[in-house]
């Protein structure tokens, strides 16, 4: 596998978790890399993906514990997802695959207290959007290039199902306007290799989608 520019934030996304285990939902977990490392911090997990293909890699793969991670078939825009219920969600590059509106039913997921993060993908907006996107471009080749040469030497990369792909990602202006819109109060976070990143923490007052 090339250089993981989702995998790659892992790490500030769990810097984000609020305290305690609590519950998780990782919205279109793919392969679950993420809901095992969400499952490794004690969180119980659930982990859904529209892609039967990769909720069955996704279980195939097991949980490193100590959370439970429960993996479920099942579209986020359509699922009766219970309000109120989780402590965290992510959604690590699949909301380009979803309406905006999306949100909106992830913000009422939450407890209060509860946190949401999207890690998605965006087009420039702005010259400083283009100017980072430009120098991301040689540090993506070095990296694809150290990642490549780690998986030569430990007998090649890993076989796996591919995530369905879409190339139509919004603006960085559309996910500004978006997440102010949707989730008053969040804060969107321009990241390196082409990244955004929407935090978000419900204070459970109203609904600003009357929703
Ligand atoms: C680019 S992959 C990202 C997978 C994983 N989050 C990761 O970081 O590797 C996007 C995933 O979103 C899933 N997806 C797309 N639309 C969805 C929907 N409406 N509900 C649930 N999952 C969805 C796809 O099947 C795919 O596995």
């Amino acid at each position: 596998m090339p250089f993981n520019h989702n995998d790659h934030y892992h790490p500030l996304l769990l810097d984000l978790l609020p305290p305690g285990p609590g519950i998780a939902l990782d919205v279109g977990c793919g392969t679950g890399r993420f809901a095992r490392r969400l499952a490794a911090t004690g969180m119980a997990v659930e982990a859904v993906d529209v892609s039967a293909a990769m909720v069955e890699a996704a279980a195939g793969l097991g949980s490193p514990g100590p959370g439970e991670i429960v993996y479920r078939q099942a579209d986020v825009t359509t699922d009766a997802l219970p309000e109120a219920h989780y402590d965290y969600i992510s959604c690590l590059a699949s909301l380009h695959h979803m309406p905006f509106e999306t949100l909106a039913k992830l913000r009422r997921a939450l407890v209060p207290g509860g946190v949401l993060v999207v890690l998605g993908l965006a087009r420039p907006s702005t010259p400083v959007d283009w100017a980072r996107a430009i120098a991301a471009v040689p540090v993506n080749a070095l990296a694809r290039l150290v990642v490549y040469a780690g998986e030569r030497l430990n007998g090649g990369p890993e076989d796996g199902p591919k995530a369905p792909v879409v190339d139509d990602f919004p603006t960085m202006a559309e996910v500004r306007r978006e997440a102010a819109r949707l989730l008053p109060g969040s804060t969107v976070r321009p990241l390196f290799f082409w990244r955004t990143l929407i935090t978000y923490r419900e204070h459970g007052v109203g609904d600003p989608t009357g929703g």
